[in-house]
């Protein structure tokens, strides 16, 4: 097997995606291996997590800087000092300037809990119920300088149900996420997909299935 790409996690809070990558990167044959983890939020639960894990871990708390290119500077140092091949946002709630987006083009992958590019920011699970909309889902995508906007790698579709709270409904969302995820970044560590005209593209028959359906669909409809 070729050597394990060095991934670097960008996370703000809870965590729970970097727990489904943690736990997919122990698989042996897993493309990736998780090296460090970066928490712009002090205290956040995901520091735990890659603590308990035996991850380099690093607090960089944007508060502590005048701009957003001091932030990611301090954060360009942390990334280049672990050698870091590939990054991944998990919960990871902080605008990026178009200087590190560009130098991490096609290199940096994010995950967002709807099915891009419909709902992208804050308070999506709440807008979805607010429409009336029957199919959710999560999309894993590379980043690019606009929120939650990029070419779209993988996406998972998850029903929404009539009596559906904002709660209900995120977790069910989290659910499909935390198979997405490891997925999507499996792909993209083994070059199994790349970008080409802003659309990624699979390179091998598997790549090609880049759509999960939470519940899978009937053989019959
Ligand atoms: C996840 O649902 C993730 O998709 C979302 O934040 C949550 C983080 O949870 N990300 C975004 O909304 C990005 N725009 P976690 O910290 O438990 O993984």
């Amino acid at each position: 097997m070729t050597a394990k790409k060095r991934v670097g996690v960008l996370i703000s809070g809870r965590g729970s995606n970097l727990q489904a990558l943690i736990d997919a990167s122990q698989a042996p044959d897993y493309p990736a291996e998780l090296v460090l983890m970066i928490s712009n939020v002090l205290g956040a639960k995901g520091l735990d997590r890659a603590a308990e894990a035996d991850i380099r871990t690093c607090v960089i708390d944007h508060k502590n800087f005048g701009s957003r290119e001091d932030f990611e500077a301090e954060m360009e140092t942390a990334l280049n000092e672990a050698s870091v091949e590939l990054l991944c946002n998990a919960g990871f709630m902080r605008i990026l300037t178009e200087g590190f987006v560009t130098h991490w083009l096609n290199r940096h992958i994010n995950i967002h809990p709807s099915l891009l590019p419909a709902f992208k920011g804050l308070h999506t699970h709440k807008r979805v119920l607010d429409t009336g909309a029957k199919i959710t889902g999560c999309t894993v995508h590379f980043v690019r300088a606009a929120m939650d906007d990029g070419p779209i790698v993988v996406q998972a579709a998850v029903t929404v149900s009539p009596d559906d709270t904002e709660d209900s409904l995120a977790a069910r969302v989290l659910e499909a996420e935390y198979k997405l995820y490891p997925h999507a970044l499996k792909l993209v560590a083994a070059g199994e997909v790349r970008v080409e005209g802003e659309h990624v593209v699979g390179m091998t028959p598997e790549a090609g299935q880049t759509v999960l359906f939470s519940p899978p669909l009937p053989d019959t409809l």
